[in-house]
């Protein structure tokens, strides 16, 4: 009978670290609807926030904490008492909840970062792990910047954080500059000299600035590590941090290497990379690795045939095992509520009421009159752009033409709605989208500036829906809009309203740094 494997516990990070990529702001609304998905893909632990942060970030913690059931729901905080009883507020609804404290060990943030002595460091540690304590029994303590840390203040703060009731012992390479055999070597000396280790599982939470995050994490697995620290599609701070797909099929694919299981249903990666990638409107390389477009693609004739006469010639994992082969056409013009609503469901995105699902069937029947197939990727990009629940509709489309002709310069009219009020507004620009949005500036006024312009193919074909993101900035606060259409000016509209309409309902919000204390 073979051995009982070690369980490796899957961390996301995606609303928290992932948020924290410039520009990648979601709305409460945005992140229920990716925590569900991870939910459904078993995934262990999601931290949904940094609670102290700002108010939107502490209801978007709370709202995944009374949303998700089945995973711990875990907030960040510093090792400060403020943020562990606002952490401990936010996850109070949630059926297991975490608090996540830290405080930088290394030499050169402690004296410049924090200007603070160790053994101060070590007393604010173990004060933080004994506070979360109070509110939960699962905390988990990170030492930022541990891969630049001093290896005997890590034993001595790590073996103190335990005693005081730390569950979980991050190690984070927090500026990505570990290297694989280094950074693994680090967990295996420290789970053999701290003498409290087995009453702590040792995490990695790796950053891919030398491009090294899931080779660290994975060597970090190889020496004793037992949760790993990642997002989806790899978003996070700078280059971002592991991503998770990678984690997780290179672990599940490389047993004889790391003998170790997951929870994870494999099956919902794909969509719920895409659902990251509309809502953040971080586009996904093709040949990203597991979730990229031409990642099972092969193009060269002698692959082509190896794969025919036997498939693991050249395929080492199967497609349809990340959630690849949901890429089929599965409604059309005559589907009916029924229907739809149970390919909704099967994508994870569910309706809480009647008239969510009814106004979701409406732009389906819409869009079916308009493309003939519709698939998955068309069902996820109507809903991304329909107005979450949390956000107001002060700006509404209502119509638009355009005029353009070679060598002239092209004109938009636009109607629109600015809470109830009808407007009419024209404008010339360089190109139709560009005389678009200076129409609806004639009207809004907004001060904003434009960070990004992007604009997808969702499905194959020229019916495609065009999967347009809108990223606006004003006194620092960034929000995506997103707009899918058949008609790309018109979904750059509706992105370019969906972007306004944020920045009215919440200002915007601005990026939790890691600050110092
Ligand atoms: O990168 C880092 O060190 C972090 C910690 C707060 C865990 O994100
Ligand atoms: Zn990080």
């Amino acid at each position: 009978m073979s051995a009982a494997k070690d369980r490796l516990v899957i961390f996301d990070t995606t609303l928290r670290d992932g948020e924290q990529s410039p520009g990648a702001s979601m709305t409460k609304d945005e992140k229920v609807r990716i925590a569900k998905m991870l939910e459904k893909m078993r995934v262990d632990v999601i931290e949904a926030g940094f609670a102290i942060a700002s108010k939107g970030d502490f209801e978007a913690v709370k709202a995944v904490a009374e949303a998700v059931k089945d995973s711990t729901v875990c907030s960040l905080a510093r090792a400060v008492k403020g943020d562990i009883e606002r952490a401990a507020e936010a996850i109070k609804p949630a059926n297991r909840g975490r608090i996540h404290t830290f405080i930088a060990t290394s030499p050169i943030h402690m004296k410049y970062k924090l200007q603070m002595q160790p053994e101060q460091v070590l007393d604010e540690a173990v004060k933080a792990v004994t506070l979360a304590r109070n509110f939960t029994d699962d905390v988990e303590f990170s030492l930022e910047d541990a891969s630049r840390s001093d290896f005997d203040f890590m034993c001595r703060i790590i073996e103190a954080t335990i005693k005081a009731g730390a569950g979980t012992i991050n190690l984070p390479d927090t500026v990505g500059y570990g290297e694989p055999g280094e950074y693994g070597r680090m967990f295996k000396r420290l789970i053999e000299a701290i003498p409290n280790a087995d009453r702590a599982i040792f995490s990695t939470h790796c950053h891919n600035d030398l491009g090294l995050a899931v080779a660290n994490s994975l060597s970090a697995v190889m020496h004793g590590a037992r949760q790993v620290e990642c997002t989806i599609n790899g978003l996070g701070e700078r280059a971002g941090n592991a991503a998770l797909e990678e984690i997780v099929m290179a672990v599940r694919t490389r047993q004889d290497m790391m003998p170790v299981e997951t929870g994870i249903n494999a099956e919902h990666i794909v969509p719920t990379s895409r659902l990251v990638s509309s809502i953040t409107g971080f586009p996904v390389q093709p040949n990203k690795a597991i979730v990229g477009a031409n990642a099972f693609a092969h193009e060269s004739g002698i692959h082509q045939d190896g794969i025919l006469k036997h498939r693991e010639t050249y395929e080492i994992m199967r497609a349809e095992d990340v959630g690849w082969n949901t890429n089929k056409l599965v409604l059309g013009k005559h589907s009916g509520r029924a229907a739809v609503k149970a390919r909704f469901e099967a994508l994870g995105i569910i309706f809480d009421n009647k008239d969510a699902l009814d106004a979701a069937f409406m732009r389906f029947k819409d869009l079916a009159d308009k493309k003939h197939e519709i698939f998955d990727e068309d069902l996820q990009a109507l809903v991304s752009e329909m107005e979450p629940q949390d956000v107001v509709d002060h700006y509404q489309l209502t119509s638009m033409s355009l005029n353009t002709q070679t060598g002239t310069k092209p004109h938009a009219t636009v109607l629109m709605s600015v809470d109830g009020e009808d407007f009419t507004a024209e404008a010339k620009g360089s190109g139709p989208v560009d005389a678009t949005f200076k129409a609806i500036e004639s009207v809004v006024n907004s001060g904003t500036s434009l960070k990004l312009y992007s604009v997808n193919a969702i499905t194959q074909g020229t019916d495609s829906l065009g999967d347009v993101t809108v990223r606006l900035e004003k006194n620092g606060h960034i929000v995506n809009g997103v707009g899918a259409d058949t008609d790309i000016v018109v979904a750059s509209a509706k992105a370019y309203m969906h972007a306004l309409n944020l920045l009215a309902t919440e200002g915007g919000k601005s990026h939790p740094q890691h600050g110092g204390i």
